[in-house]
């Protein structure tokens, strides 16, 4: 399979564009996969839970406020606003011993990495038998109606290659797939917002959205990967 790019992991040197990928989410989105996630994490009793690339916590906020939880994240950024516990780690070389944890979550960060084989082998590394690890991401063919002024094309962890790339790891892999009309944008300015948060520079974003009709209906593409540890 041929190497796709990366993301570029940009929370320390860019913070401006996280807080508007958060805000374009609550004013404009009508799904978000922390609370399924951290649904199905409660269903199974899953305890304790490790979530690499914690961000800000989005995660935790959805989880019952005494459920064990431990935050990773490289970025200080991120971890300075993440909630309690959290180290910094990187995704690839995690400081907890094996099995030690019943599910790992690896929420909307395996595409910054070149090599996210080496994060899901090592949150392999770290889960007990009978854990969970849980992955999502956004598809190649994520936000058609934009495609004419962005198009981010394929990634290193996109919806396209997920399941195939979990399933090297994992003997049993349930996929759960998303494709609909989730987000709306009003208006320009929105769907300015909605391209920063895409990885678009402010004023190449800010020309780009002027040549978009709004209001607009975005399709949202992609998948969550659960993946079970049997051994
Ligand atoms: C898009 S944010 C997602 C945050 C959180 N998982 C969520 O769903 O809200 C990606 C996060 O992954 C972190 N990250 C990127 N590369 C990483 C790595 N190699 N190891 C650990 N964290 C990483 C970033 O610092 C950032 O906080």
């Amino acid at each position: 399979m041929a190497t796709m790019p990366h993301l570029q992991s940009d929370y320390d040197d860019n913070p401006g564009r996280w807080r508007t990928i958060v805000s374009v989410g609550k004013r404009f989105a009508a799904t978000d996969v922390h609370g399924p996630v951290a649904e199905r994490i409660v269903a199974e009793d899953l305890r304790p839970v490790l979530d690499v690339g914690c961000g800000d916590g989005r995660l935790r906020a959805r989880l019952p406020s005494d459920w064990p939880w431990v935050g990773a994240d490289r970025s200080p950024a991120m971890l300075a606003r993440a909630p309690r516990p959290a180290v910094m780690a990187d995704a690839r070389s995690l400081p907890f011993p094996d099995e030690s944890f019943a599910a790992v979550a690896l929420l909307w960060m395996l595409y910054h990495l070149p090599d996210p084989q080496t994060a899901i082998a090592e949150g392999k590394r770290v889960l007990r038998p009978g854990g969970l690890l849980i992955a999502c991401t956004n598809s190649r063919h994520d936000s058609p109606e934009l495609k004419h002024v962005h198009d981010v094309g394929p990634v290193s962890f996109d919806a396209e290659v997920a399941p195939e790339m979990v399933g090297r790891h994992f003997n049993e892999v349930e996929v759960d797939r998303w494709d609909g009309p989730y987000v709306h944008l009003p208006d320009q300015e929105a769907v300015r917002d909605y391209l920063v948060g895409r990885f678009m520079a402010s004023e190449e974003a800010e020309a780009a959205a002027a040549r978009v009709e709004t209001p607009l209906d975005v399709t949202k593409r992609g998948v969550v990967v659960y993946a079970r540890r049997l051994d």
